[in-house]
């Protein structure tokens, strides 16, 4: 079965292989070293120095680690601009509302791109606030984020910028020096192409030693976490078996080429797909620059519900990924993540042709 959903990705046998690890105790060296092997290859895709930057480890999914970083970063007596442009945006403001962190939000249709002007309106109109919140990619529709726009309207206000790059993280381009990023939150299973159950936030030094850091939850508290970890420490258990896969998924991405290698991939096999597609009439939601190299959402072809195709599809091995919300009835998604090869992309869509023609 080929996974084009947006994670849990299609495994490589080399990530498959490491989850087969010898048991091993998180207090025992031979942990602490995984770890640290972990975090310096996770600076690593985005060549930062482990001075500036710390790549803080969680057991949890990409919510965890967005959470964390929501909870941990902003002060008492900060004031969070959240941008909102589809599911992921949303749950950055029930984030903020569950921990009463005080916060604004600039809302936005789920299709539309982030309309600047009204971001930078309400800046001018919140003298009080002092972080903007945003998802990268934003996989409800397959639209890029202009994170470079808000990291620099960020800079020209001195606010610190927290970033949802759970789908982009490894793939898409992340300045994190250039945007000054306070930090970013993602997840082993997307673009790093691990197991789920590991997350993590690659979070600035400066802002996590911030004298007014906030402690707003026992288990998704970045400061404890750091402290451990720099320790060669962990404060719980974490899901060792993930570990394992996330260092041979680094690994394998080194081996690769890295991110920019990994941007290329992706964006070769999702061409394929909106060519092969574009030819049996399914059209992309949004033109490729509006895009992520990571996923794509298409129309879905007249006549045929998602459900229908959904099942059509997985009759020929491949499972495909619905629209959220309203877009169920609209939209299906297609994603480039995991190991998926140039035929798998080619026979899938022969697997569309045929699950239309039906
Ligand atoms: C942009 C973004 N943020 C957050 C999440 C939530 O991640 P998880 O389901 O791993 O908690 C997802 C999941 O698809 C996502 O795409």
């Amino acid at each position: 079965m080929i996974l084009l959903n947006p994670g849990p990705v299609t495994l490589s046998p080399r990530v498959r292989a490491a989850l087969m690890n010898p048991d091993l105790c998180h207090r025992e060296p031979e942990f602490a070293d995984l770890q640290d092997d972990i975090r310096a290859r996770l600076l690593g895709v985005y060549g930062l120095a482990p001075e500036d930057y710390a790549a803080v480890l969680l057991t949890g999914s990409g919510t965890a680690a967005v959470e964390a970083m929501l909870t941990s970063l902003i002060p008492q007596t900060g004031e969070l601009l959240v941008l909102e442009n589809g599911v992921y945006g949303e749950r950055l403001t029930r984030i903020a509302e569950v921990h009463r962190i005080p916060h604004v939000r600039v809302q936005h249709a789920w299709q539309a791109p982030l309309d600047l002007p009204r971001i930078a309106e309400a800046i001018e109109r919140h003298s009080a606030l002092s972080h903007i919140a945003m998802v990268h990619h934003e996989t409800t529709t397959g639209r890029l984020n202009a994170l470079a726009d808000i990291g620099a309207l960020c800079r020209v206000h001195g606010l610190g910028l927290l970033v949802d790059a759970v789908s982009s993280f490894g793939a898409e381009a992340l300045d994190f020096e250039g945007l000054g990023l306070t930090a970013c939150a993602a997840t082993a299973n997307k673009c790093l192409h691990g197991v789920p159950g590991v997350s993590f936030v690659a979070v600035s030094r400066a802002a996590l030693s911030h004298p007014d850091g906030p402690r707003r939850s026992l288990y998704l508290d970045l400061r404890s976490y750091c402290e451990a970890q720099d320790r060669r420490s962990t404060p719980y258990t974490p899901s060792v078996q993930a570990f394992y896969a996330l260092r041979e998924a680094l690994a394998e991405l080194e081996d690769e080429g890295g991110r920019q290698s990994r941007n290329g991939r992706y964006r070769h096999l999702l061409g394929i797909a909106r060519g092969g597609l574009r030819a049996l009439g399914i059209e992309p939601l949004f033109p490729p620059e509006d895009c992520s190299v990571v996923l794509n959402a298409f129309q879905l072809p007249h006549g045929i519900g998602y459900t229908e195709l959904h099942h059509r599809l997985k009759d020929r091995g491949f499972i495909i990924y619905a629209g959220q919300g309203d877009l169920a009835a609209t939209l299906f998604r297609v994603s480039a993540m995991g190991a998926i090869a140039v035929a798998d992309m080619e026979r899938f869509v022969d697997a569309v042709r045929e699950a239309i023609a039906f």
